[in-house]
């Protein structure tokens, strides 16, 4: 037997990345596939850029986070959710992935393209039909210390019910100071 735990057990110590926030520009490619009349849930909102950057454009979204004492992992959305958006922590982005996929309303979480390997995430992927948008450049993160930080990382929105028109969609991204990837 193996004396490995299962990643859903494993306790979580949280990651460097997982107290980064996300700025709105990131955001911005999900307005073209997001109902306007949707209810937003962002279950893991920190400081809440995500959350303001919605209610900026007229959006009803409300976040949560387990530092407000809601566990992403084990609360129920009730009747109100439409659709989950949320950079989740990195650390245990494989319990985010599992739980959006349980609660079966459509989402788009911000994650690395490593997110993309594995055999554990690829079983999801397999079974449901994911869709993603890659952005033309790297997501400046404000970190903890309130500075801002070119993510060492590329990023992804990973989505499932949007319908969104391909598989594979590229975003231009409206970044201040913006450097293009060659
Ligand atoms: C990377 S930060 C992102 C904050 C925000 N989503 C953003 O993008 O600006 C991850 C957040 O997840 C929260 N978190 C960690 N574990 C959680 C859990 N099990 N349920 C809900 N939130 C959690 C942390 O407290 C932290 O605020």
């Amino acid at each position: 037997m193996s004396s490995k735990r299962p990643t859903s057990q494993k306790k979580h110590k949280p990651g460097v990345g997982d107290n980064f926030q996300t700025p709105g520009y990131a955001v911005k490619p999900l307005l073209d596939y997001i109902n306007p009349h949707w209810n937003i849930w962002e279950p893991a909102c920190g400081k809440g850029n995500i959350v303001k950057f919605f209610e900026e454009w007229g959006y009803d979204c409300r976040g949560t986070d387990l530092i407000m004492g809601v566990d992403f992992l084990t609360s129920d959305p009730k009747d109100w959710v439409d659709c989950i958006v949320t950079n989740p922590p990195y650390s245990i982005k494989n319990e985010f992935i599992a739980r959006c996929f349980y609660l079966a309303i459509p989402f788009a979480l911000l994650l690395p393209y490593t997110a993309l390997e594995t055999a554990e995430r690829q079983a999801h992927y397999k079974t449901h039909d994911i869709q993603l948008i890659f952005m033309d450049t790297r997501i400046e993160f404000q970190t903890p210390s309130g500075q801002g930080s070119g993510a060492w990382f590329p990023t992804m929105w990973l989505t499932w019910g949007f319908g969104l028109p391909k598989q594979l969609n590229w975003a231009e991204i409206d970044k201040p100071g913006k450097r293009k990837y060659k």
